[in-house]
């Protein structure tokens, strides 16, 4: 059977970052730039990000407004994501795309992997208070702040053997609505 890519096997969500790791402003912009070139419905990249730099002034005010559980390790990533995604609002112009969500998704998986292909790792996360972090960023009511990514290199020492907590997954033919029961059924056409 072939192999799953090592950008797909070797990827796990940290809760441990190098806190003297920096990203550089390149490197940031590349990460974005792979959400950016993600798939979205009609092409509507429905998407928007607030970006703050270990250090900068975007990320100690993103710090505030951590949960405790996400406080305990987010702090030391080297780039603090908040990803925003268009909602519908009566009285707008914005076409609203019912993939809205969808497609913001996708856009944190292709910089997830990119990511990757630079060495480093990415956490997404929901433990932050969404509506403080509207109000400090001023987010318009047409966006809404859905998640936080976290991205950074891991510490010397630490890998996913040493690390991750068993992050199980649901068996291959869990996945597929057809009568198949083990991946050899797959394409037998029943
Ligand atoms: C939408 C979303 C929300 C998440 N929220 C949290 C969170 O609030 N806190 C946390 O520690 N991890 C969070 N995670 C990380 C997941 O727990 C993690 O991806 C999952 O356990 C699988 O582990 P793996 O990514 O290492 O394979 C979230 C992931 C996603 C995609």
């Amino acid at each position: 059977m072939p192999e799953l890519h090592p950008l797909l096997a070797e990827r796990w969500s940290p809760t441990v970052f190098d806190a003297g790791h920096k990203l550089s402003e390149d490197q940031v912009a590349l990460l974005l730039e792979a959400a950016r070139w993600a798939p979205s419905a009609g092409n509507s990249q429905p998407w928007a990000f607030i970006v703050g730099c270990r250090g900068d002034a975007v990320h100690r005010r993103l710090l505030t407004h951590l949960a405790k559980s996400s406080a305990a390790w987010a702090p030391t990533a080297s780039l603090l994501l908040a990803n925003l995604v268009h909602r519908y609002v009566e009285d707008t112009d914005w076409e609203y795309s019912e993939f809205a969500h969808y497609d913001l998704g996708q856009a944190i998986a292709h910089l997830t992997f990119q990511a990757r292909a630079m060495g480093l790792y990415v956490r997404q996360f929901r433990a932050f208070d969404r509506d403080a972090l509207t109000a400090e960023f001023a987010v318009p009511a047409h966006f809404e702040i859905t998640t936080m990514a976290a991205v950074g290199a891991l510490p010397a020492g630490v890998s996913m053997e040493t690390h991750r907590a068993a992050q199980g997954r649901r068996a291959l033919v869990d996945l597929v609505h057809t009568s198949a029961t083990s991946p050899g059924q797959l394409c037998s056409g029943t």
